[in-house]
């Protein structure tokens, strides 16, 4: 047998480092929140040998879904991801780094600013803008959710905002946010196929997101990021004005309709959404996509959904 030179070793080394970063891409690790590498563990024991010459300020426990929510079907696994609460273990260890240089790399709340003052910022600034263009040019430049620091693209919008009928998801996930549209992956192509059987495409549709930019590894977004982002959706929604909205999944249901019924019990129902200028349309809620991947016996269950949302487009042109 050869012995092993330092070329092979070398290799092999290689080899080891490339299926190590497999196995992380598979595990939904496929996105780099820092350019150093942390050695949390190491920080962890440090943080516990250092002396504490104050008590620990008291921690406020991590947010929960609500029970309703968690026994909900997840929409969010186009890509292998975690499901439920987001493991968001770096805001839970005392940090020993330098201050983050710009720019800032919190988690889940607004650049320096509390996650409920980031969210009434963006309230405020999007009932400012009159179109969906300027709407996107404010959320291009929106620094108060940290998601759009990981995020490759903006995923604003695709279709036709002139269409009467507006489907929203959840988040981008990896081609989403790659290309910088929504709905481009699988999920986006079953979502076409959908409206296909009933005679839209997205010429007739326009189709957006609750959040924005792409959660890294495609997590759920944090309750947090999907209330600094809701101001945001609501205006696109106002802006484009379809006579009905699609609320694809549990996360877009609940944060449009204010319904905290899991998705199965609150799919194939119109609920009323009012906008701000009195305009009251209706939401019709119904399964995700991604969902319906992974459970396709319940695509059923969809196409009732969507029989109601082509009888409530009967009879009147698609195009406003
Ligand atoms: N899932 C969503 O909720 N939105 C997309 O754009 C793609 C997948």
């Amino acid at each position: 047998m050869e012995p092993m030179t330092a070329r092979s070793a070398e290799h092999d080394a290689r080899a080891d480092l490339i299926s190590y970063l497999d196995f992380h891409v598979e595990a939904g690790v496929d996105a780099a929140l820092d350019e150093r590498p942390h050695d949390r563990f190491a920080e962890a024991e440090a943080a516990a040998q250092a002396p504490h010459p104050e008590p620990a300020p008291r921690r406020e426990p991590a947010p929960r879904s609500e029970p309703s929510a968690r026994s909900e079907p997840s929409a969010r696994r186009d890509a292998p991801s975690g499901e439920g609460a987001p493991l968001d273990f770096r805001r839970e260890l005392p940090s020993r780094d330098p201050p983050p240089r710009e720019p800032p790399r919190t988690y889940g709340n607004a650049a320096g600013a509390k996650p409920g003052e980031a969210a009434d910022d963006a309230r405020a600034r999007a009932a400012e803008m009159n179109t969906l263009e300027e709407l996107e040019a404010l959320l291009r430049g929106f620094e108060g959710c940290s998601l759009r620091f990981t995020a490759k693209n903006l995923v604003f919008a695709d279709g036709n905002p002139q269409a009467r009928v507006m489907f929203v998801g959840e988040a981008p996930g990896a081609d989403e946010d790659r290309i910088g549209k929504p709905f481009m992956g699988r999920s986006g192509q079953l979502l076409d196929r959908m409206m296909a059987a009933i005679g839209l495409d997205r010429t007739m549709a326009y189709v957006s997101n609750v959040v924005p930019w792409r959660p890294p590894g495609n997590r759920n977004p944090t309750p947090q990021e999907i209330a600094i982002c809701r101001p945001f959706v609501e205006r696109q929604i106002e802006l484009a004005s379809p006579d009905i909205l699609v609320c694809l999944g549990a996360p877009a249901t609940q944060t449009l309709t204010g319904t905290k019924d899991g998705i199965l019990k609150a799919r194939g129902r119109f609920y009323p959404y009012r906008l701000r200028d009195g305009r009251e349309i209706r939401a019709l809620a119904t399964l995700h996509p991604a969902y319906l991947l992974r459970q396709p016996v319940q695509k059923r269950l969809a196409w009732r959904d969507f029989r109601m949302l082509k009888s409530a487009l009967d009879g009147s042109a698609l195009a406003k």
